[in-house]
C-alpha cells in the first residue's frame, strides 16, 4: 500500500473527530455518532482509492452509511479494505469523558477478518510481552508470563478491563493474582493501544468487548509491535447465523493478531476527547486543533500529527 495513503487517511479521521467534537458532553450519543459517520463518509469520497468497508457501522440493512460492503473513495487507485469506527466511544463523547477516538485501519484487500457484530474476548499486550500470551490459559497464567517477559512482578502490572457485570469473575481473578486493575467505562481500542505505550502505565487489556473493535485494535498493535488474541463470544443465535454468512466456520476459533489483521496494515486515529495518547479536538476562533496518530506495520513508523484547521478554507462536513 502506498505510504502516502496513511497521511491521506488522517484527513478522514480528522473530519470525523471535528464533527463529533461538537457533540462532546451534550448527552446525545446518536447525534455524536451520526456527525462522525457523515463526516467520515464525505471525507472518504475525496480520496483516490478503490476501497471497501469490511468493518463499519453494521450491515447494509441497519446502517445507511459506512455499512459492511460499501464502496468508498473515487474508485481509482489501490484496492484496499477498510475497518473503521468513526466514533469509538459514543457514550464517552456524549458524557464528555476521555479516550474517544475517530479510527481507521486499512489493509490490502482480503487481509482483515470480516468480524461479525458480536463480542470478542480479548487479550492485548505491548511489545514487551509479544509472543508469550495464550488466551486459552487462565488470566493468572497469562499475568505470570507477561510479568516475566517484562521483567516485572505480577503486582507491578496494570490491567485494563471494561467495567461490566460480565467481568466480575475476571476482575476477581486478576485481583487474586495480585495485579492492579484500571476499570474503564468504554473504549477498548484506546485501551489496547495504551498497552504499547509505557507512559500510559497500562500493561495488559483483558476482557470482552466488541468484535469489530478487536480487529481495529489488532491492526494498531501490528503497527506498534504488540500482541493480541481474541475469541468470538456469541450473544444470540442470530449472530451465529450472520457470522456463518460472513464466512466464519469455526465459532470457537482462537484468533491471533495476524488472523485478524495480516499483511501490511495502516492505523490512523484522531482524538475526539482527551486521552492518555491523544488530545481531543479544541475549537479556536478560526477553526480547531486536532491531534492524530498514523502508523504503518511495514516500517513501524509512528507519526503524531497536530493540525490547526481554518474552517473558512475547508469544505464543511458538519463542524
Ligand atoms: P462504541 O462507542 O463504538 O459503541 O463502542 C464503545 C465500546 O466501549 C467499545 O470500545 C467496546 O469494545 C464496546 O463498546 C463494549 O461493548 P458493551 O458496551 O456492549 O460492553
Amino acid at each position: 500500500m502506498d505510504r502516502n495513503l496513511a497521511l491521506e487517511f488522517v484527513r478522514v479521521t480528522e473530519a470525523a473527530a471535528l464533527a463529533a467534537g461538537r457533540w462532546v458532553g451534550r448527552g446525545d450519543e446518536n447525534m455524536a455518532d451520526h456527525a462522525a459517520v457523515e463526516a467520515m463518509r464525505k471525507a472518504f469520497d475525496s480520496m483516490s482509492i478503490d476501497a471497501t468497508i469490511v468493518i463499519g457501522e453494521g450491515e447494509r440493512d441497519e446502517a445507511p452509511m459506512l455499512y459492511i460492503g460499501e464502496k468508498v473513495g473515487q474508485g481509482s487507485g489501490p484496492r484496499i479494505d477498510i475497518a473503521c469506527d468513526p466514533l469509538e466511544g459514543t457514550s464517552i463523547t456524549a458524557k464528555g469523558g476521555s479516550e474517544a477516538l475517530a479510527v481507521i485501519a486499512a489493509a490490502e484487500h482480503g487481509n482483515f477478518l470480516h468480524a461479525p457484530d458480536t463480542y470478542m474476548r480479548k487479550l492485548a499486550v505491548g511489545p514487551g510481552a509479544r509472543g508469550v500470551i495464550d488466551i486459552r490459559e487462565t488470566p493468572t497464567w497469562n499475568l505470570q508470563r507477561i510479568a516475566k517477559a517484562m521483567k516485572k512482578q505480577v503486582q507491578d502490572l496494570v490491567v485494563i478491563v471494561l467495567d461490566r457485570p460480565r467481568h466480575q469473575d475476571l476482575i476477581g481473578e486478576i485481583r487474586q493474582a495480585g495485579a492492579c486493575i484500571r476499570l474503564i467505562g468504554d473504549g477498548d481500542v484506546s485501551a489496547a493501544i495504551a498497552t504499547a505505550e509505557p507512559s500510559t502505565g497500562v500493561d495488559v487489556l483483558m476482557g470482552t468487548g466488541g468484535a469489530p473493535e478487536g480487529v481495529i485494535a489488532a491492526a494498531a498493535l501490528r503497527c506498534l509491535g504488540g500482541d493480541f488474541q481474541g475469541v468470538l463470544e456469541w450473544r444470540k443465535d442470530e449472530e451465529r447465523v450472520r457470522a456463518r454468512a460472513m464466512g466464519i466456520t469455526d465459532e470457537k476459533r482462537i484468533y491471533g493478531i495476524e488472523d485478524l489483521a495480516k499483511g501490511h496494515v495502516m492505523f490512523v486515529a484522531t482524538g475526539v476527547t482527551n486521552g492518555s495518547y491523544l488530545r481531543g479536538v479544541r475549537y479556536s476562533a478560526q477553526g480547531a486543533f486536532t491531534h492524530s496518530i498514523v502508523m504503518r506495520s511495514q516500517t513501524g513508523t509512528i507519526r503524531e500529527i497536530k493540525s490547526h484547521h481554518t474552517f473558512a478554507n475547508k469544505p464543511n462536513y458538519g463542524w
